[in-house]
């Protein structure tokens, strides 16, 4: 059976035990502004490659290089609502970032800020759609250990835990990880079949 991952796929029953993630319906007001987000990315080539001088990269906390594979290792025996929370706190990090490097002037200045204004609204909705005690629970100390790293003061980050990446390939990491964490805003398009730690569509007759 071919089936694009979502919320209705069947598990197989060996699935359950490497993907444990309970999901919780993901509210309509926050596929629409993570839509919003997805449409914005499509233009990231040219605002975070073209505009940049070749090979350009900007400095990052290791844990900023945020990759789907980071989430399938990470994924056993969380809520996927505990990963989305990392998910917008890695990348308000990344724009920071990015926007800390573009000068007022920038062909990628405006682009970059409008980005950085549509993933605030859909922080906003995403906390809004959840009870406040959600984000009182203490996190799983993995979790916390990178959260920890990530909002540590700069100057306290030692030389190891800095690593240079280029805006696009954050920004390409941004996109990917967000159709997955968020599949079900997106399970209509075909770009989330790649979601890591689910099987692949058609894989082993599945
Ligand atoms: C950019 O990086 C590639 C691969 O590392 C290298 O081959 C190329 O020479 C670099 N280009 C410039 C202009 O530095
Ligand atoms: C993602 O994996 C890389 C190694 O591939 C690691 O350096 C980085 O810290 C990981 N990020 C997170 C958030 O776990
Ligand atoms: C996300 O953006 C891509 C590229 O513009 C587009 O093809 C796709 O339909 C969008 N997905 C949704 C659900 O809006």
């Amino acid at each position: 059976m071919v089936c694009v991952p979502s919320a209705t796929c069947p598990l197989p029953a060996g699935l359950l035990l490497i993907a444990p993630v309970l999901m919780a319906p993901t509210p309509p007001g926050l596929c629409t502004a993570l839509k919003t987000l997805n449409d914005s990315l499509s233009h990231r080539r040219r605002y975070m490659k073209h505009n940049f001088p070749i090979n350009y990269t900007i400095k990052v906390h290791n844990e900023e290089v945020f990759r789907l594979s980071n989430i399938s290792r990470l994924v056993e025996g969380l809520e996927e609502l505990v990963l989305q929370r990392l998910w917008f706190q890695v990348n308000q990090g990344v724009l920071k970032k990015v926007i800390r490097v573009l000068p007022e002037r920038h062909p990628s200045r405006s682009y970059t800020a409008e980005l950085e204004s549509r993933f605030r609204d859909a922080e906003g909705v995403f906390v809004q759609s959840l009870p406040s005690e959600v984000f009182q629970q203490e996190l799983p100390e993995r979790i916390q250990d990178i959260w920890d790293r990530l909002t540590e003061e700069p100057d306290r980050v030692p030389e190891s835990s800095w690593r240079f990446a280029s805006p696009k390939s954050l920004l390409d990491h941004f996109l990917h990880t967000m159709l997955c964490l968020f599949r079900d805003c997106f399970a209509s398009t075909d770009d989330n079949h790649d979601c890591e730690w689910h099987p692949k569509k058609g894989h082993d007759g599945y």
